[in-house]
């Protein structure tokens, strides 16, 4: 275990004090999540940390395609236009840097020493640089983190630490991980215990078991969040790892964490709440039911209503929930939903219920050649940031939202953040639900435009007053 020789040798680099962000102070922002690599190319001002890098950037070929960390300032004006004020990005630490039976870690979820940085995304200034830059324009930065998997080039190199250690792996005692075996999503304790991967590249599974892990561990992400200035964390396979692990993890890191808990079974997702395992996770249930009700043309708005509901109810703070309609591992919207108009009506509900929007870099560019892992990891550059009718939509949600959290709009007494959405009205096709001051009324009709009649009931709304659309 070299872990904890190398946290008492090196002390802080540098303490800032500043408030570290809280699940309130996160539920009114406005998050955007980047793939370093592929978000912004090298300028005059962010030198490429690769070379040579492909001409084009082709997802299929799995490679790096030259974003860093500092490139992502290049276009914080671009988020800020559209509203954002908070950005995820990928992994920072250093990845297995070899090629795998698939092929890079561009994507930077291959990690095997957390606590060095990754070279291929910049230096130690250049990750603080990012940190000061974000923070000069009030925005937050959230690190996506990986600790439940360490990548292994095979299985019997997993057994052998030397083999381990050939790879610079930080991890090179057999006690540091589980034993070998392949999950067994049926079964929740292989879920907790087994190996994701597969025979080809191995992710051997961490062992939070083990005390001397987990100080590492703790240690590690207090030094981390400390010295970069993180505001928040997205936890990398949350599920994964024993829900108690997380309490110690999370408060050693001392800022808001959402989990990935993939999966749409909604009792075990909540448990991270009503356990306390961490602040949030990411809205999965949510997500499965707008494409249930917004995927295709007059699909089943029922999914909606039911799980929305759902949702409230079984979670103790929906508010902290980290609402998407995409991902790096998901399709993209429009490669299986063409219709501009659906999602248009989807995002709106992805703005308005209780939770904090996240937009995945790409879908205000209407990216639609993604139908999964690696083809919806694409450059964005090639899009030239445009204007696009999505963008300013998502722009003018912002702006709502911010200028009703601002002026602390009420409607009976009840503002926005502190509210809770409740569905008013639903038909088959369309649906109604109010938070706080908002009213959202949505269809899933989609295009051509048609004449309907969707009685909403009692909005609130006298006759001849004013309303903003
Ligand atoms: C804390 O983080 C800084 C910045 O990455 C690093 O230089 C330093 O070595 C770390 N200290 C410990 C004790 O891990
Ligand atoms: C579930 O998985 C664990 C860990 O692999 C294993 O020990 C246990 O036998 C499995 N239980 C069943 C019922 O298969
Ligand atoms: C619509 O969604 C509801 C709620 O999730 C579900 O119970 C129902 O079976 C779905 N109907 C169809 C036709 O898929
Ligand atoms: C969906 O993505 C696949 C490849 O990922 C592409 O071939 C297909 O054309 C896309 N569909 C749409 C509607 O863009
Ligand atoms: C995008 O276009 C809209 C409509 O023309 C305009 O109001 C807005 O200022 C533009 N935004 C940017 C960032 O160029
Ligand atoms: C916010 O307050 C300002 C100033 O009182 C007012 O002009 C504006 O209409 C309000 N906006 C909302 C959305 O409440
Ligand atoms: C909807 O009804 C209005 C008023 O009757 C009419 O002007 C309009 O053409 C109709 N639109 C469609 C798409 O049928």
């Amino acid at each position: 275990m070299l872990g904890l020789a190398k946290l008492a040798l090196v002390g802080l680099t540098s303490l800032h004090s500043v408030h570290a962000a809280t699940a309130d102070d996160w539920r009114g922002r406005s998050l955007y999540q980047i793939i370093t690599d592929r978000f912004a190319p090298p300028s005059d001002t962010a030198p490429a940390r690769t070379s040579p890098l492909p001409s084009t950037c082709d997802p299929l070929a799995q490679t790096w395609c030259g974003g860093t960390w500092l490139s992502i300032i290049d276009k914080l004006d671009y988020l800020q236009g559209m509203g954002i004020d908070s950005i995820w990005i990928s992994p920072v630490s250093r990845n297995i840097d070899v090629y795998t039976p698939y092929n890079y870690a561009y994507h930077g979820y291959w990690v095997n020493d957390p606590t060095t940085l990754n070279p291929r995304f910049g230096t130690e200034s250049d990750l603080l640089a990012l940190s000061s830059a974000v923070h000069e324009r009030g925005m937050y930065l959230m690190v996506d983190i990986v600790v439940n998997n360490i990548p292994s080039l095979s299985v019997s190199a997993s057994l052998s630490s030397s083999s381990l250690a050939a790879d610079n792996s930080y991890w090179t005692d057999p006690s540091d991980f589980h034993p070998q075996c392949w999950i067994d999503y049926s079964n929740a304790t292989s879920v907790e215990y087994c190996w994701l991967g597969d025979d080809k590249l191995p992710l051997m599974d961490v062992n939070t078991e083990n005390p001397n892990v987990v100080q590492t561990l703790q240690s590690w992400i207090a030094n981390f969040t400390k010295a970069y200035t993180i505001d928040g964390l997205r936890i990398d396979a949350a599920k994964h790892i024993p829900g108690d692990f997380w309490p110690g993890f999370c408060g050693a890191a001392g800022v808001f964490c959402t989990g990935e808990v993939y999966g749409s079974d909604i009792g075990f997702a909540s448990q991270f709440q009503t356990q306390q395992w961490m602040d949030s996770i990411l809205g999965y249930p949510l997500y499965y039911s707008l494409v249930n009700a917004f995927g295709a043309p007059m699909a089943n708005m029922s999914a909606f209503v039911d799980i929305g509901k759902q949702v409230l109810s079984s979670f103790p703070h929906p508010e902290y929930l980290a609402n998407f309609l995409e991902n790096h591992d998901l399709p993209r919207w429009r490669n299986t939903t063409v219709d501009p108009q659906l999602a248009y009506n989807a995002i709106v509900a992805q703005h308005i219920f209780d939770g904090i929007p996240l937009i995945y870099y790409g879908q205000e560019q209407d990216f639609g050649d993604g139908a999964a892992d690696p083809h919806n990891r694409e450059a964005l550059w090639p899009s030239d940031y445009a204007n696009t009718t999505t963008y300013q939509r998502i722009g003018r949600l912002n702006k709502i939202r911010k200028a009703v959290i601002a002026n602390n709009t009420q409607y009976a007494g009840h503002n926005f953040l502190d509210s809770r959405a409740t569905f008013i009205a639903s038909s088959n096709y369309d649906v109604a639900f109010r938070k706080g001051p908002i009213l959202a009324v949505l269809t899933n009709r989609g295009s051509p435009s048609q004449n309907a009649t969707f009685g909403v009931g009692q909005t609130g709304f006298t006759s001849q007053s004013d309303i903003v659309e």
